[in-house]
């Protein structure tokens, strides 16, 4: 140990203003497998308790899926535990290529290059196929991993305003004479669960020559009518450019991502992605799993359909409680606080009551807008929401908060 106890300080102060400021994070341990339920211990060591999960992206209830789990044994038993290798040098089976395959044909694409996470998909991306001169224009709020991506990009980088079609035309206008133009958005935003318009912003791209990049983490495998994802949900199929997306929520829950997308910019990412040359490979076990879930999901839409009831029950019922929600049509439904420590308090409630649900806030929201991020999942039964709504309401009286607005959400904190 090398530095100086004034460098501990340092540290250690930073760490003492986060935790003042009611923004200190810490990790509920889960003891067994993610789940409609889960055993939670709180702080660690404590006694574990069974809780609802209302906070997990295991929109399909697959992560523990017993056909998933099996598959994932037959690729140990097949393709063995690892690789040792990036891709391109002895890191690819024939079930890596059998996955991008796959996974091409879910989303109507041309072609799929696999990553170890969406996230290393996401920072790959942009440096790899842009040139200083390129322009990246992003939605405001699209995910931390695009931001990143962006931030390795020698291209030159602007925003539009969230979801403001008008506003992103006049940077379309702006930057018309660049060589190439990309508009990056997610297609379920992970923070307040709304949708992009993707319909609207294919025309755009095709008005302006421009490419359109789509992070669907949050929709591949349940939106639309058969849960190809958001280009399916508004009808533009094969006309995205670059899909990114992960195998760590729907698509089992493990880990792993892939960009999927026109042939010739797969093709390049092969050659220049930075975090596929230098980072290992996807692990067997991943990749023979997620092909499992395919299998699911191309057999039956039955598990996006149950999660669309379940994510329309529990949007209807905790207005109808009261609560102040942010609007959508998605599994993800923000239960709004704005008060950072209004949300961490209500958490620590819902806690005892038996629910699993944890409270967001600055820097993973923007300052003032805390919330209780709750996710549905084809695991719930209505039993689980209904047990989980009584508890909710229980802790909102408490709080003296149910059917209040902003405001007046806002007065009881200050
Ligand atoms: C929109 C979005 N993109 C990318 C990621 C990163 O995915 P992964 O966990 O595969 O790195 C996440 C995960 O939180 C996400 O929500």
């Amino acid at each position: 140990m090398s530095y100086s106890d004034q460098t501990r300080l340092s540290y250690e102060a930073i760490l003492q203003d986060i935790e003042e400021k009611g923004l200190y994070k810490n990790e509920r341990i889960i003891c067994d497998p993610q789940g409609a339920e889960v055993k939670v211990e709180f702080p660690a060591g404590s006694e574990q308790k069974q809780l609802i999960n209302m906070c997990s992206n295991n929109y399909l209830g697959l992560s523990s899926h017993p056909e998933v789990i099996k598959a994932a044994h037959e690729a140990l038993d097949h393709r063995g535990y690892g690789l040792s290798s990036v891709r391109f040098i002895c890191g690819t089976q024939d079930i890596h290529k059998e996955l991008e395959a796959r996974l091409s044909t879910f989303l109507g694409t041309e072609d799929t290059i696999l990553f170890s996470s969406c996230f290393d998909a996401n920072a790959a991306v942009f440096e790899a196929l842009l040139d200083a001169d390129d322009i990246m224009i992003s939605d405001r709020l699209v995910h931390a991993s695009i931001i990143d991506g962006m931030r390795l990009a020698k291209a030159q980088h602007d925003t539009y305003k969230h979801s403001d079609m008008k506003h992103l035309r006049k940077k379309l206008e702006m930057y018309q004479d660049r060589p190439r133009k990309i508009i990056i958005t997610d297609g379920v935003f992970s923070m307040d669960g709304d949708i992009a318009k993707l319909d609207e912003i294919v025309q755009l791209a095709e008005e302006f020559d421009a490419m359109v990049f789509v992070d669907d983490s949050h929709a591949t495998g349940f939106m639309g009518k058969s849960g190809r994802g958001v280009h399916e949900l508004c009808g533009a199929i094969g006309k995205i450019d670059l899909i990114s997306t992960t195998f760590g929520k729907a698509l089992g829950g493990a880990s792993g991502g892939c960009i999927s997308g026109r042939k010739e910019l797969i093709d390049l990412l092969r050659q220049r992605a930075r975090p596929y040359l230098f980072s290992n490979t996807l692990a067997p076990t991943i990749t023979m799993a997620t092909m499992k879930v395919l299998d699911i999901l191309e057999a039956s839409t039955e598990r996006r359909d149950k999660l669309e009831n379940n994510m329309k029950w529990w949007r209807k019922a905790m207005a109808e409680a009261g609560f102040i929600l942010v609007e959508g049509d998605s599994p993800i439904v923000p239960i709004m606080f704005y008060d950072a420590k209004l949300a961490q308090a209500f958490s620590k409630d819902l806690y005892q009551e038996g629910v699993f649900a944890v409270g967001f806030f600055f820097p993973v929201v923007a300052q003032g807008q805390a919330r209780i991020r709750t996710q549905l999942s084809a695991a719930h039964d209505l039993e689980h929401l209904e047990r989980a709504l009584a508890a909710f309401i229980k802790i909102g009286k408490k709080h003296d908060i149910l059917g209040k607005n902003k405001e007046e959400l806002l007065k009881i904190t200050q």
